[in-house]
């Protein structure tokens, strides 16, 4: 049987629903133009603030065994570099393009949104509101307030539809709160669920010791750790936000885990450890293997199960 894993969305058009996470092999042209090469059907570049940052300082990721902690601090380009990238991407020819911003105040994300938008080009913008690992920062996702005040401001200066990437939640109340925070904003697109499991703490047992160096070993997990927290706020953002799409983002390290996403919800997905320990390479393999799920199941198009999930 014949598998159409394509999918369009928010006017863009991808031959399948992988993308990197924002923050994975995506920090320089090199980075990128891997990507491009890639499977992936579309590509995302890292968070970008309004001047470089080298970001906090190494070790800062570790890998472990059910998946990974970082805190990378947001070590980037500055946008102008990533903009740059985008002005001179064959946005015709090539796979789509996603861009992520995270200032680190509400008038350096208006200045970026702002130039993002009088560059007006065919990208789609993911604006994270939780990155956990600025020291002394909080996730402004976690404050429903203050992300309501950033998606008014940002609409005013940025006049195409946008995504958020939110922190995970863990509560239902917190679900209602942020989807009512998102319903209200008109601009919102889509929102990506989820970045990391913020401020966990891995420990090497042999040495008595955290096993990386910023926030005394606080950092953000991702990986298997996370699937079940990734997919719960996949489907309930799915289900309170009809009309908007939803990137899956968390524990995708196999088709099996990106086809639960799409049941969960998921428009498109995102990979982010498994890219960062595997390679490109992994967005073959897993495409690949969803194309095998489907066929398995029966499935041709994305379409025929996403959402679908069953409850008892
Ligand atoms: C980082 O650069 O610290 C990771 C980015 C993020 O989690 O949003």
């Amino acid at each position: 049987m014949t598998v159409d894993l394509a999918v369009a969305w928010l006017g863009i058009q991808m031959d399948n629903p992988l993308i990197n996470a924002s923050g994975v092999m995506c920090r320089t042209v090199e980075e990128l133009e891997a990507l491009r090469h890639s499977a992936a059907g579309a590509l995302i570049t890292k968070s970008c603030t309004l001047e470089p940052r080298k970001g906090n300082p190494e070790p800062r990721y570790a890998s472990t065994a059910l998946g990974s902690i970082n805190s990378m601090g947001l070590p980037n380009a500055g946008y102008r570099y990533y903009l740059d990238y985008a002005r001179r991407y064959d946005h015709e020819h090539d796979k789509p393009l996603l861009m992520s911003v995270s200032g680190m105040s509400l008038e350096d994300n208006l200045e970026m949104m702002a130039a993002f938008d009088e560059a007006a080009l065919p990208v789609l913008v993911e604006l994270n509101l939780s990155c956990p690992n600025l020291p002394g920062k909080p996730q402004i996702g976690y404050d429903f307030e203050a992300s309501a005040r950033l998606l008014a401001e940002v609409s005013k200066v940025y006049r195409r539809p946008f995504g958020v990437k939110l922190p995970p939640y863990f509560d239902p109340v917190h679900f209602g709160e942020m989807a009512d925070v998102l319903d209200g904003c008109p601009s919102i697109g889509f929102v990506t669920c989820i970045n990391s499991i913020g401020n966990g703490l891995v420990i090497d047992l042999e040495r008595e010791s955290v096993v990386i160096r910023p926030k005394d070993g606080l950092g953000g997990i991702g990986g298997d750790y996370v699937l079940p927290t990734a997919l719960a706020n996949v489907r309930e953002f799915a289900r309170r936000l009809p009309g908007r799409h939803v990137i899956g983002c968390g524990g995708i390290r196999s088709g099996r885990e990106a086809f639960m996403h799409i049941l969960a919800g998921a428009t498109v997905v995102q990979v982010g450890t498994c890219l960062y320990e595997e390679g490109p390479a992994c967005l073959t393999r897993i495409r690949d293997e969803l194309v095998c799920l489907m066929q398995d199941k029966g499935y041709r198009t994305l379409a025929d199960f996403r959402g679908c999930l069953r409850t008892l």
